[in-house]
């Protein structure tokens, strides 16, 4: 082997086991494939690619994935692999996985997320517009954004300008839920929290939305947040358990408001 060897892609021949089910309410289960002839070098996506196009050549159904920016942005390429959401790599969403990081022979296994909120559609595909609707009971503001008024005169502490942004970074793909023994989505409705009520404009409705979305979240049937931790080791932005610990505190907050409304009390000086 040359010096350089490693440099050069290589191919891999894999058996790939994959949750097939042809609609919600059919019963699924695991089939398997084998591929040949996959470079190191390409992505994991482009390996499902060629395993749907020989699929198709033989007369049968392609395997349902979705997929849509293939840069990490949008948040759609969900499947876990091999048991962890996005796969092997921490930091990165399935499209951003390469095939260099497995190995020739090996047997890869690719499921759609696992949680109760999340009805398998097809396949891979799973339904994860409860996590949209939890986005939709809260985030809104009063506040007129539209009109002239230069956003620069609110101004915003540096600190919390950027808390606000690297919450902002989820990108919705429900690997946080996927991965919680309890399908708990507080990682994801704690990033839209400390999103929203960080910022100034979004203070006004800050107890409102925290209600609304927590209630929202428990009606979708997700589950507890019993501090495992899987959340934040999957999730490709990297977002933490800190901001579960933000939505925890403004929950408290938001709930001893209407307390203290429902029973007429008033908080000590206010
Ligand atoms: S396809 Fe958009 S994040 Fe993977």
């Amino acid at each position: 082997m040359s010096d350089n060897a490693h440099h050069h892609d290589q191919t891999l021949s894999l058996t790939i086991r994959v949750w097939r089910q042809p609609t919600r309410l059919a019963r699924g289960a695991f089939q398997e494939y084998e591929v040949n002839g996959i470079s190191t070098g390409s992505s994991f996506l482009e390996m499902i690619d060629i395993l749907n196009e020989e699929l198709v050549a033989k007369g049968e159904e392609p395997i349902a994935f979705d997929h849509d920016c293939r840069e990490g942005i949008c948040g759609m390429c969900s499947m876990t692999i091999n048991g962890l959401p996005h796969g092997p790599l921490q930091g990165v969403t399935t499209c951003q996985v390469h095939m260099r990081h497995f190995k020739d022979g090996e047997t890869i296994t690719i499921e759609p997320w696992r949680a109760r909120p999340f009805p398998v559609v097809k396949d891979l595909v799973v339904d994860r517009s409860a996590l949209d609707r939890i986005t939709q009971a809260g985030g809104f503001i009063s506040i007129r954004t539209g009109s002239a008024i230069d956003a620069n005169i609110i101004s915003i502490p540096k600190p919390v300008a950027d808390r606000a942004m690297d919450a902002a970074e989820c990108i919705g793909c429900g690997a946080c839920v996927a991965a919680c023994p309890n399908a708990a989505a507080m990682l994801f409705v704690g990033s839209k929290i400390a999103h929203f009520n960080s910022l100034p404009q979004g203070r006004a409705e800050k107890s409102q939305r925290t209600l609304s979305m927590v209630e929202t979240m428990d009606a979708e049937g997700f589950g507890n947040c019993t501090n495992y931790g899987e959340c934040q080791t999957v999730c490709p932005k990297g977002n933490t358990l800190d901001f579960i610990a933000q939505l925890n505190r403004d929950y408290a907050v938001a709930r001893a408001k209407t307390f203290f409304r429902s029973t007429g009390k008033k908080r000590a000086g206010a």
